[in-house]
């Protein structure tokens, strides 16, 4: 039997690609802050709305993550301790965490908000303000799956509380708008704005930014003497390429993703065994993910593959169970995100799919 898959990126063809190749082979520049990387950069200043030395790029976004949160640290005041605490949702992918392991850092759980998956500003005062709360010294915000970013709300949050904040918002390419916490958004070919790997970290905070610039190739600053800890987390003239290219078809890509998920949602409404997580609405994401208001999403996915339809659970790592992240603890009982692990999956989403095919998933949804 053929299956409906799960995803297909939408990217660049070779063809598209050539002239800017072509470009590169004239340069003679294959990396370390190029001709293309500056033009993709400032495309991307454009497309946030702010100015370049608010954007720096990264090998990826679990990279930007892990550079955010260092360039953080360096001004954290750790007392005796040796490793800086990030208290970060439960629920999230795998990169989260990891990021703040690769920082340093100690991941400390705790739940998410029940409507969109989410970790609030609320619940994180909620927990602070109880008596035996464990004060962290970052927050690590996530936005689920192309959620939008309310990055105001969390820098008022660390207005009122002192905590800086960095934000995953890995598939929100179309939904942020920049303040002063970074937002790390990843240009991973899964994304709606994929080059292949890369990602993109933005802040109007340029100082903040220009730490980071700094990590990401090997502690440079002005010279080429380290004067901070760094690594080489740049993204290639290649890479920026792609970046180049996607940019051209920005505008039909997008409308490719709101076609597909519109004809979803019209549909989705009336299915009474699956529900919406968050709010799709106007945002534009590569998945599209649901709960199975019965039973759990892994029987949903078994019964959907046996149909031909390629559903997915995208996150599947439940982290404050992996012995991997869990000697920073969890925060108090986590009933949501054990929620969410156990039933939200992703329906076959991706910018080709045809009408007959998403005819097929919603058919096949109603026999779950
Ligand atoms: C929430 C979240 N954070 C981080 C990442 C990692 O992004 P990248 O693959 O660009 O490192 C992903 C990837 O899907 C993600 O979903």
């Amino acid at each position: 039997m053929s299956m409906i898959p799960l995803f297909s990126p939408d990217m660049p063809t070779t063809d598209d690609l050539i002239p800017y190749l072509r470009e590169i082979d004239c340069d003679h520049w294959y990396s370390n802050f190029g001709p293309k990387l500056n033009k993709f950069e400032t495309l991307l200043a454009a497309h946030f709305q702010v100015s370049k030395n608010c954007i720096s790029t990264s090998s990826s976004a679990t990279t930007g993550l892990m550079m955010a949160l260092k360039a953080l640290a360096l001004n954290f005041e750790l007392g005796g301790r040796k490793r800086f605490r990030c208290l970060l949702p439960a629920w999230t992918f795998v990169a989260s965490a990891q990021a703040v392991l690769e920082a340093g850092g100690l991941p400390l759980f705790c739940d998410v908000s029940g409507g969109s998956g989410a970790l609030t500003p609320e619940i994180v005062e909620k927990y602070l303000s109880c008596s035996e709360a464990i004060v962290p010294d970052v927050v690590m915000a996530v936005a689920p799956f192309g959620a939008a970013v309310e990055v105001a709300e969390w820098d008022a949050f660390s207005l009122r509380t002192g905590i800086p904040v960095v934000i995953d918002a890995a598939a929100s390419f179309f939904s942020v708008v920049p303040g002063i916490a970074p937002v790390i958004v990843s240009l991973h070919a899964t994304k709606v704005f994929g080059v292949g790997e890369g990602g993109v970290i933005i802040s109007q905070n340029a100082s903040l930014i220009e730490k980071i610039h700094q990590i990401s190739k090997f502690g440079f600053s002005k010279t080429r003497v380290a004067t901070i800890r760094g690594g080489n987390y740049k993204l290639s003239e290649y890479h920026a390429a792609v970046g180049l290219a996607q940019f051209e078809r920005l505008s039909r890509l997008k409308a490719r993703y709101l076609r597909v998920k519109d004809i979803y949602l019209n549909e989705l409404l009336n299915i009474d065994n699956i529900s919406l997580l968050g709010d799709p609405g106007r945002l534009i994401s590569s998945t599209l993910n649901v709960l199975v208001n019965n039973g759990t999403a892994k029987n949903a996915v078994q019964k959907l593959r046996m149909q031909g339809i390629g559903a997915s659970i995208w996150w599947e790592d439940t982290l404050h169970r992996n012995p991997v992240f869990m000697e920073g603890g969890v925060v108090g009982e986590l009933p949501v995100s054990d929620d969410m692990y156990d039933r939200v999956f992703g329906l076959p989403f991706h910018s080709k799919l045809t009408i007959d095919e998403i005819r097929c998933v919603l058919q096949a949804i109603r026999n779950i």
